[in-house]
């Protein structure tokens, strides 16, 4: 993301603080949203995200976890804490300054039933009746699979995952991959270059 190689995916990144305020407005949901460099899409939610967040369904009334894999700032996890304000919702992520920024916009929204965490945090016994993921596709295909590997199957018996992914960045062969691993996974939406993937899995 930057010349000097600081990528939003690291942990610590190099670059150097530049905080704005952005707004994310939905037709059921508004949050204001501090944002810096370093961290995914500072400027403005990312279209992508968006788009997941206005085309998703409903989320089910018995839902009472969902996880965000790769939240950055939190417009997912907040977002989903609003819609579903009895779930407890995780929002996992590298990036310590993104952590921060989610955790410090839980707080300015006035949300407490979100936890923002490394993964290595999340306890070990958590499962989720719901994945909604913006996922890092650019950490590259073998670390994006390994990734999908660790969380995916800490889906809830009957949970699934409804995951944006840019077609360019390989959304049609990622489904292929996904369902080819025994969590079937299909296009439930596409629009302007963007695919949303859902996965399920067995009630059993
Ligand atoms: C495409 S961005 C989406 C960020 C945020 N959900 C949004 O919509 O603005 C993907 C995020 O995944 C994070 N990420 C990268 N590798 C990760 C990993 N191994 N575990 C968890 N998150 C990771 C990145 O730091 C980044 O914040």
């Amino acid at each position: 993301m930057s010349s000097e190689g600081s990528h939003y995916f690291d942990a610590q990144p190099s670059v150097g603080s530049n905080r704005q305020q952005i707004e994310l407005s939905l037709a059921d949901v508004f949050l204001e949203l501090h944002t810096d460099s370093g961290v995914f899409s500072a400027g403005r939610v990312d279209p992508g995200t968006r788009y997941l967040l206005q085309e998703m369904p409903p989320v089910p009334d018995e839902t009472t976890s969902v996880l965000d894999l790769g939240c950055g700032y939190g417009p997912i996890a907040l977002t989903m804490a609003r819609r579903a304000p009895g779930a407890a919702v995780f929002g996992v992520d590298v990036n310590e300054r993104a952590l921060a920024l989610a955790r410090e916009n839980a707080d300015a929204n006035g949300i407490e039933t979100a936890s923002f965490v490394t993964g290595a945090e999340v306890p070990a016994d958590q499962r989720f009746d719901l994945i909604v993921s913006n996922p890092p596709i650019r950490i590259g295909k073998q670390a994006l699979h390994g990734l999908l590997a660790e969380w995916i199957p800490r889906l809830s018996p009957g949970g699934c995952a409804w995951m944006v992914v840019q077609k360019h960045l390989g959304s049609d062969s990622l489904a292929t991959w996904m369902t080819d691993q025994g969590w079937p996974t299909t296009r439930l939406s596409s629009r302007k270059g963007y695919r949303i993937l859902e996965t399920t899995v067995g009630t059993t």
